[in-house]
């Protein structure tokens, strides 16, 4: 169940049986000669949607721009300041407790945005603890909210499946796992380009121009031409499976 899918009955109806929601968070950046702008918000929302079709869950609207100064050399990457995300977070979250909701699990695409949606979350405490906020925010007097950050790749048996259908050039940005995710979401999508070297380098980043010049097509450590449509399809299995079962644990905490 999608929540832009849905009338606001149906929310009403939804909320009188659950208390949580899964928002997918990402990142708009490059992702190579070969993975799309959107990978990193493409990835939580498609096991996210699958999550909410097979296990009953509400899925919210996918927060689809994240933290990627380090991609803005690459024409097509938007990126927000760490504060902007902070309170957009906090707006959202604030949004979704007027209505009544207790439980946001966040499901992540971005390794770039975990510090950020880490700081999210204190600033979401703070204002519960601090300023009355859930007391304030909440339709229900202040019950108790609780936020959980998940990124869809640490998901359990996740990586196992990575690493099998993958043993060599995973790498770490623009990964043969993350490009057939998001093919086997959108086969319409997917791109045939020839890689030189065929694994990219390895590397530290000190900031977006240094990346491009040390990483010119984008890649890092991967791949990502083994990318695979099939292989996207075993990947969003097992990670829809998992979503499913940590969040209903969530929803019942
Ligand atoms: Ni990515």
């Amino acid at each position: 169940m999608q929540l832009h899918l849905s009338t606001w009955p149906e929310v009403e109806a939804y909320l009188a049986k659950s208390k949580a929601i899964l928002i997918p968070i990402g990142s708009t950046e490059q992702h190579g000669p070969n993975g799309l702008l959107g990978t990193d918000a493409l990835c939580p929302e498609i096991i996210g949607s699958r999550a909410g079709e097979e296990g009953g869950i509400l899925v919210g609207p996918t927060f689809n721009v994240g933290q990627a100064q380090h991609h803005m050399s690459f024409p097509g990457t938007i990126t927000l300041r760490p504060s902007t995300m902070i309170a957009a977070m906090l707006d959202w979250t604030q949004s979704l407790t007027r209505h009544g909701f207790e439980r946001i699990y966040w499901l992540n695409g971005h390794g770039g945005n975990i510090a950020t949606i880490t700081a999210a979350f204190s600033e979401i405490y703070h204002g519960v603890t601090f300023d009355r906020g859930a007391a304030k925010l909440g339709s229900n007097g202040g019950a108790p909210l609780r936020c959980s950050l998940r990124n869809w790749w640490e998901l359990p048996g996740v990586m196992d499946i990575c690493r099998q259908l993958f043993p060599v050039g995973e790498g770490s940005h623009a990964t043969p796992s993350e490009v057939s995710v998001t093919w086997f979401g959108y086969p319409q999508a997917v791109k045939s380009v020839a890689m030189t070297p065929r694994i990219a380098p390895n590397g530290p980043i000190l900031d977006a121009d240094d990346y491009r010049r040390r990483f010119p097509d984008g890649r890092i450590g991967s791949d990502p031409s083994q990318a695979s449509i099939a292989a996207g399809e075993k990947i969003v299995t097992a990670a829809v499976r998992a979503v499913i079962s940590e969040f209903r644990q969530f929803a019942a905490s």
